[in-house]
């Protein structure tokens, strides 16, 4: 019943309705503990263009009249909200937004943002409006740590202001990791500097495939981009002050072709190579049999390890072919020397010095599923996507983390006729036969967004919203809280505020299709998605 009147996604873990309303005036002011100001800025700035208002913002230790306040306070007495929680009262006075700690702030400002009229996405003046919120007392906190979107910028480099309108629309939504897959066959896509050819030859193609997986089409039309390192500092940046982590993945010792192509000395038949056009896996991949594979490696992981705080390095390790390995000479001997059992083995020692080297830089290491095996460390995060699911429970079994990231269920790529929103909205993170003393391993639950049929940000939108928004969910709220009718119900009233932020989601009857088409959906997968309501 609440939710009816109160639309607020994710759904919160409590709300008590109260009687009447705040109204946020050009005279309310921001109290704030002074730890929060870069908080307390970001909601006055968030005010701003709709309202028209310059709110003040003053210290909570100054003795002001509390009437028309919005307090802003940190108080680590609250000790049942976990890191990221909050409490948000709002009465007919004042509106306060309590939490333990700065991030918890944050989300309840995102909660006061969705109670306020849509309008006040706008970045125009919007002066009839009465900016009112109901009385409310909500108590929230999410129940995974790990609320991520990933997007592919090799298939298609799509540049700073969408990542960065990307990164807005996650907090709203309280998500908090932002994995950025910078590397695979199709381009190379941040500045390194010891290695200029990753940029010269390794982030430009000649042209791209066309029309799915199986077709012959090119556009005939040269792709190019990548991010230097000051521009990664910026969005590093940027995403900080919305509470995102930054996870940045380079794909080995698969998915490298762009960096063959650059120095072909890298693989084990030694070239030449182009950036491929073409989409799918490659059989060439990094020779494990050269010492210099591993030099490359640790210098470019330096200056990755130096641009992202996260710590948290996602080496991919998806996909791996072992067509090359078994005819090189050099990953023959190595398989002798290092009594390995096969290529398989191989893999599993690469994946292995690389994690030794990135512990020894006091980082985490985060991989696809396939790098999963008896030999890793637990400390290793594992990324659920396909197969191997005995991998995946021994894994959690051993004490090591897993982040959810199912293909059919969370592959934002798909089209919806084989990923509706309902089906999204339905997938659970902890698998069935998992015993409850190990769920607390689940991580949480991450989103891919793969680009190669997605080529401007009108597209990516397509496929992102309003799937997103049903992870949100799904990261955040309590399973038994979660509920399809009332989401959708919510959903309405959120489509205006992305209706508003220019955003260019699917339309219901994409987004929820004929069951026919749903029958047929899995066929889908190997074509470009049909998007109509963009054409
Ligand atoms: C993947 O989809 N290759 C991780
Ligand atoms: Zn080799």
């Amino acid at each position: 019943m609440l939710r009816n009147k109160i639309c607020i996604i994710p759904k919160p873990v409590s709300m008590a309705l109260g009687k009447g309303k705040f109204i946020i005036t050009n005279k309310t002011i921001i109290e704030s503990d002074p730890i929060l100001i870069e908080v307390a800025k970001f909601f006055k700035r968030l005010l701003k263009p709709a309202t028209g208002f310059d709110l003040l913002i003053v210290n909570s230790k100054s003795e002001i009249n509390k009437n028309n306040t919005v307090t802003l306070n940190i108080d680590k007495e609250i000790n049942n909200l976990g890191e990221e929680g909050y409490f948000l009262n709002i009465n007919q006075e004042r509106i306060i937004i309590s939490a333990p700690s700065p991030v918890g702030v944050f989300y309840g400002i995102q909660t006061l943002r969705q109670l306020l009229p849509v309008e006040i996405e706008s970045i125009t003046n919007k002066s009839h409006i009465e900016w009112s919120v109901p009385s409310v007392l909500i108590k929230d906190y999410p129940r995974f740590s790990w609320r991520g979107y990933m997007l592919d910028e090799s298939r298609h480099f799509l540049g700073k202001d969408v990542v960065k309108r990307i990164l807005d629309m996650m907090a709203l939504f309280k998500m908090n990791v932002f994995h950025w897959h910078l590397t695979d066959d199709q381009g190379w896509r941040i500045e390194i500097k010891k290695y200029p050819l990753l940029i010269e030859i390794g982030s430009k193609r000649k042209e791209t495939q066309i029309g799915g997986f199986i077709s012959k089409k090119t556009d005939n039309t040269p792709h190019e981009g990548f991010y230097t390192q000051k521009d990664v500092q910026e969005i590093v940046a940027y995403a900080d002050k919305l509470f995102i982590k930054i996870v940045p993945e380079i794909d080995m010792p698969g998915h490298s072709k762009a960096v063959l192509a650059a120095y072909p000395e890298l693989s084990c038949t030694e070239g030449p190579f182009e950036v491929p056009i073409k989409f799918g896996i490659k059989k060439d991949v990094f020779c494990v049999g050269k010492e210099v594979v591993f030099e490359f490696m640790q210098n470019v992981l330096d200056e990755i390890i130096q641009l992202f705080p996260s710590k948290i390095i996602h080496i991919g390790g998806d996909e791996v072919p072992k067509k090359r390995w078994k005819e090189c000479p050099e990953c023959q001997t190595r398989i002798k020397s290092e009594s390995l059992k096969d290529e398989k083995g191989l893999q599993i020692y690469f994946t292995n010095r690389i994690i030794a080297f990135l512990t020894s830089r006091d980082c985490r290491v985060m991989g696809w599923n396939q790098i999963l095996s008896d030999k890793l460390s637990e400390d290793v995060i594992g990324q659920y996507w396909i197969f191997g699911k005995k991998k995946v429970m021994k894994h959690l079994k051993k004490g090591g983390n897993i982040v959810m990231s199912k293909f059919g269920y969370t592959y934002l790529d798909y089209s919806y006729s084989f990923t509706s929103l309902s089906k999204a909205y339905r997938y659970e993170p902890i698998p069935k036969k998992l015993i409850k003393e190990y769920h607390c391993n689940i991580l949480g639950i991450e989103t891919p967004m793969w680009t190669e049929w997605v080529r401007n940000v009108r597209e990516l939108d397509w496929q992102t919203y309003p799937r997103l928004i049903a992870f949100a969910e799904t990261g955040w709220t309590l399973i038994e809280q979660k509920n399809f009718i009332n989401f959708k119900k919510c959903l309405e009233i959120i489509l205006k505020r992305l209706d508003i932020l220019g955003i260019c989601y699917a339309q219901k009857v994409e987004y929820e299709p004929h069951f026919i088409k749903k029958t047929f959906g899995f066929f889908s997968v190997f074509k470009e998605p049909k998007r109509r309501s963009l054409y």
